[in-house]
């Protein structure tokens, strides 16, 4: 199998939009992301009861809007009504959770690019990879910066990859264990997102070698990222953007 690639990323990626500073996966942080010189950002979809793609992190809907109860039991329409700024400033009263195609939209005006990062509703893994692989191949892969999608379910990440095989895939992980390599090559991933403290020059190294990209999350100090990034990581993902190394 040919391995989809993403176009060469920037060093810095910014977390959910830019989450640090303005609420995460928002139109807000995406503008916010941009105003601090972001050229790419990282945001997590996941589908409604009635099958729409949004950015939202969490399971339910309680800590980022001011809505309750779970995101997989909530339609478009209903989550549409709520404020999902106000709970991280009432600067950002009146924000929405926006729709898959209105944050490309957003980034595409912008000249940006997209990690979007699949990630499913308990039971709902295969059926959020599909469909968010088919949005972005039917519709988004044809600007100068085409997205890719990361996940840690790697039942998301195959279902993306039979939906729409020419949209890059990365693999996320939590732990580094030694059968990373195969899921990589199984699931047809370009790059490896690692858990920034298991990361080691050694093991970026072995990714390297290994013919993969690696990238680190969440890295905020920057300190660390100049080390990451000496390394040979290509990007680092991070909620504050400010605190990075420049270019
Ligand atoms: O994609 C990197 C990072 O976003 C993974 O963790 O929980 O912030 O989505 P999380
Ligand atoms: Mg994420």
């Amino acid at each position: 199998m040919t391995i989809p690639q993403p176009p060469a990323l920037p060093r810095i990626i910014g977390h959910r939009g830019a989450m640090g500073h303005a609420p995460e996966n928002t139109l807000a942080g995406i503008g916010k992301a941009a105003a601090m010189s972001v050229r790419w950002v990282e945001f997590d979809v996941k589908l409604t009861a009635d099958n729409q793609i949004i950015l939202m992190h969490d399971d339910d809907l309680n800590r980022t809007t001011d809505g309750k109860g779970p995101v997989a039991r909530a339609t478009l329409e209903e989550i549409r009504r709520l404020d999902a700024g106000r709970w991280f400033s009432a600067d950002y009263t009146g924000e929405k959770v926006p729709t898959l195609d209105e944050a490309m939209a957003a980034l595409a005006e912008r000249g940006m690019g997209a990690n979007v990062e699949i990630k499913p509703c308990k039971g709902r893994a295969a059926e959020t990879g599909a469909a968010v692989a088919k949005a972005l191949a039917n519709r988004w892969m044809n600007g100068p910066q085409p997205p890719f999608v990361s996940s840690f379910s790697t039942a998301s990440l195959a279902a993306a990859r039979d939906a729409a095989p020419q949209v890059p895939r990365a693999l996320l992980t939590l732990v580094y264990l030694p059968g990373w390599g195969a899921k990589m090559e199984q699931l047809g991933c370009a790059s490896f997102h690692v858990l920034d403290r298991l990361i080691t020059e050694r093991r970026v190294r072995q990714i390297r070698e290994a013919g993969y990209r690696p990238l680190a999350f969440t890295v905020d100090n920057g300190a660390r990222a100049k080390e990451l990034l000496s390394w040979g990581v290509e990007s680092v993902i991070t909620s504050y953007p400010d605190r990075m190394p420049k270019d």
